[in-house]
């Protein structure tokens, strides 16, 4: 079982609030569906659809006041919206999709997931859908409501089923020994060892804003995964042909996580 993320980077325009990048969602349901790699669960990020509605209620920072009520509500349709526009262009492509929202089956604590039911995903990727998923605003039993990420989500789905691989994929090659989007001569690491990770580079965060962290998040997030012995790679989605490739599991430009 298989397990690809695609991050709001790569499905949104980032900058531009509630625009989907039409052109990825397309080229990447065409790659999904040729890289034929059944069972497979897709996980989107919020972009510009979830991020802003999230940032303008502070979502993430759980109750303070009444109107953030409506703020969550408003920033799970966000994500069902962008969602819907995903499902639709993975039905085109050819490629079975089911949309399942997060927050109708999981609660986190202190926005860590501590209640999550995995039976329906199961049955679904055992009737040969393809669950897709995403981040997405849930009820949490310390602030009320947190937001969830994707990275979160795809860990968690990643140890409570039996996935091999994961690919995360996002609009940078991977890990750099900087920030790529600043330092010219920032180098792609293509074993990023967990263990040493505070010698071996310095992570630049996510330059845009991002309620749920940037690149050293995602590592770390991603770390239970790697310790559990499933194999996380890290690829440029944005790059025609690098997603198809590493759903094949052949050799790709990106990062391999390793313990
Ligand atoms: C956040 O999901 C979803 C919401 C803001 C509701 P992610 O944190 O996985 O999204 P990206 O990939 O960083 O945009």
């Amino acid at each position: 079982m298989l397990i690809l993320k695609l991050g709001g980077s790569v499905v949104t325009h980032k900058d531009k609030p509630f625009t989907p990048h039409i052109d990825n969602i397309t080229r990447l349901a065409a790659e999904i569906a040729e890289a034929d790699a059944q069972p497979l669960i897709l996980v989107h990020g919020g972009g510009s659809y979830g991020h802003p509605v999230a940032t303008e209620y502070g979502i993430a920072e759980g109750y303070r006041e009444p109107r953030q009520i409506t703020g969550v509500s408003k920033t799970h349709q966000a994500m069902m919206e962008l969602n819907g526009i995903i499902v639709r262009e993975l039905l085109d492509a050819g490629v079975p999709a089911f949309a399942v929202s997060p927050s109708s089956f999981i609660v986190t604590e202190g926005r860590r997931i501590i209640d999550i039911d995995l039976h329906v995903v199961e049955r679904l990727i055992e009737s040969g859908l393809v669950p897709v998923l995403y981040g997405d605003a849930v009820l949490d039993t310390m602030q009320r409501f947190a937001i969830l990420s994707g990275d979160q989500l795809v860990v968690k789905l990643a140890t409570g089923l039996e996935v091999e691989r994961v690919v995360l994929g996002s609009d940078v090659d991977g890990v750099f020994t900087a920030d790529p989007k600043l330092v010219e001569d920032a180098r792609l690491i293509e074993e990023f060892s967990l263990s040493n990770h505070g010698d071996e580079a310095k992570i630049g965060d996510a330059l845009d804003t991002d309620v749920t962290g940037g690149m050293l998040g995602k590592v770390l997030e991603a770390a239970e995964a790697v310790e559990a012995g499933i194999e996380v790679v890290m690829v440029n989605a944005t790059v025609d042909g690098r997603v198809r490739a590493a759903l094949r599991g052949e050799n790709v430009i990106g990062t391999r996580l390793k313990r």
